[in-house]
């Protein structure tokens, strides 16, 4: 095999030889047996090219991305090391997601970071999960009685995308009339389409009013407790907090609930579940971070300096996809893969579901996201006990994105009941 390399410095277009397009629908239809066809082809640590020819490394070893992930000096999540700005446009499809260098918790690196995590973090931890439990479920029975006269339901239209946003709405302080145009910027957003640019510019209006009036009045909600922080931030700081606190917790939540439905309502294992079983809940949600989860590739880490990784040369400033999924499969640490080895359980929880170290999701917004995913669905089987599929399980849709992976819609069908909070 020849050595991939990525040439990073050749003034015009990115040379990358032998390098693996990072798109196409296996991403999304067949992700387990493409990873498994890269590893035996090119190892734990692949070159891949990005729309445009723009070269990366995809992480797809256990151990390397624990390697990387362990390494924030050598491998800090540093967008402005990036050695391909020289030829990214302003269009380029994925800058959203890449991001560029901003003073907010997610594009910062090193003691900045650490700065904004000391503020953010504990904001997050004070908040009372039996609170956060109530509100989860009220929210989650509104949401419910919309549809629930009707018998059936797009659960990912109707439930799994609009949650996520009304709890991050009430959690942050909010008034509860803001959560419905809160839930239509973020949406328009994520689309990415004509309403894009319009979302993120009502966004920043919702974050800069409710900055301002917890300035003025304090209150039991996360933005107040961030204000409380002795740390001395610029508002255009807090409100880039709050942009990227809601923004990286909105759609994995989302595609969490959706994933692990998807789960139970296709997967015998999970049926008793559905009589109004519990304990399935927590499992499905767990083998959902380890099989389907949410975030598949992450971006990413920027290399420090030129350095080695598994049998690659890594240049200073190269990007570094991190593979969540695909090291969630790694036959290094999943017995039933590789007979003999030592085993991962996937009854733990040491998938790389939530990323690891320095710059990993925060634990306390595991523990939200958590109690947001489990009480929803918990409430939606209790209200629904006998919701079923309404198309066959082949004919369901995962997103088209080698990233993020969620349905675009997940059709059920239902006994019709009557709204608890009204009529029906
Ligand atoms: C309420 C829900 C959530 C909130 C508020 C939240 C918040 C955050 C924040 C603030 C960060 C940046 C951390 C930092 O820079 O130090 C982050 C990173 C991340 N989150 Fe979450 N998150 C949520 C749910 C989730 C879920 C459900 C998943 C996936 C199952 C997830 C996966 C990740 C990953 C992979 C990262 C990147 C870590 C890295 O770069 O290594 N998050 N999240």
């Amino acid at each position: 095999m020849t050595m991939p390399s990525m040439s990073a410095d050749t003034g015009g277009c990115p040379v990358v030889h032998g390098a693996v397009p990072l798109s196409g629908p296996r991403f999304h239809t067949d992700p387990h047996h493409l990873y498994r066809e890269m590893r035996r082809d090119h190892g734990p640590v692949v070159a891949v090219e990005l729309p445009g020819g723009v070269p990366a490394w995809l992480i797809i070893g256990y151990r390397e991305l624990h390697q990387v992930t362990s390494d924030p000096e050598l491998f800090p999540r540093d967008v402005a090391l990036w050695n391909q700005w020289g030829n990214i446009a302003e269009d380029w499809p994925l800058l959203p997601m890449v991001g560029r260098p901003m003073p907010s918790i997610y594009f910062t690196a090193g003691a900045e970071h650490r700065r904004h995590v000391d503020m953010v973090e504990p904001a997050m931890e004070t908040l009372d999960p039996f609170e956060l439990r109530r509100d989860c479920e009220e929210l989650a029975d509104r949401l419910i009685d919309g549809f629930c006269g009707r018998g059936e339901a797009d659960l990912v239209a109707d439930f799994a995308v609009p949650l996520p946003v009304l709890i991050m709405a009430r959690i942050l302080g909010f008034p509860d009339e803001d959560g419905p145009d809160l839930a239509w910027a973020m949406k328009a957003l994520a689309d990415g389409g004509v309403d894009a640019q319009a979302g993120y510019v009502r966004f920043g209006e919702h974050m800069r009013r409710l900055l301002a009036s917890k300035k003025a009045r304090p209150g039991n909600d996360l933005v107040s407790r961030m204000l409380a922080h002795p740390g001395r931030f610029t508002d255009e700081e807090y409100i880039l907090d709050l942009q990227a606190i809601t923004a990286a917790g909105h759609l994995p939540t989302s595609d969490w609930i959706g994933n692990s439905v998807r789960l139970m309502l296709t997967d015998e294992r999970f049926a008793a579940a559905l009589g109004g079983g519990r304990r399935s809940v927590g499992e499905a949600m767990n083998e959902v971070l380890w099989e389907d989860t949410p975030t598949q590739i992450l971006a990413g880490r920027w290399a420090a300096r030129d350095t080695r990784l598994a049998d690659k040369v890594i240049r200073a400033g190269d990007m570094l996809l991190l593979g969540l999924a695909a090291a969630n499969a790694d036959p290094h640490v999943r017995q039933h893969l590789t007979p003999g080895s030592e085993p991962v359980n996937t009854g733990n929880s040491a998938h790389f579901a939530f990323s690891y170290g320095e710059y990993r999701c925060p634990f306390p917004a595991q523990q939200i996201a958590e109690i947001i995913a489990r009480t929803s669905i918990e409430v939606l089987l209790d209200r629904l006990p006998d919701i079923d599929l309404a198309v066959p399980a082949q004919n369901l849709v995962r997103r088209p994105s080698a990233f993020l992976r969620g349905m675009t819609s997940l059709p059920v069908r239902f006994t019709a009941v009557r709204a608890v909070g009204g009529t029906p």
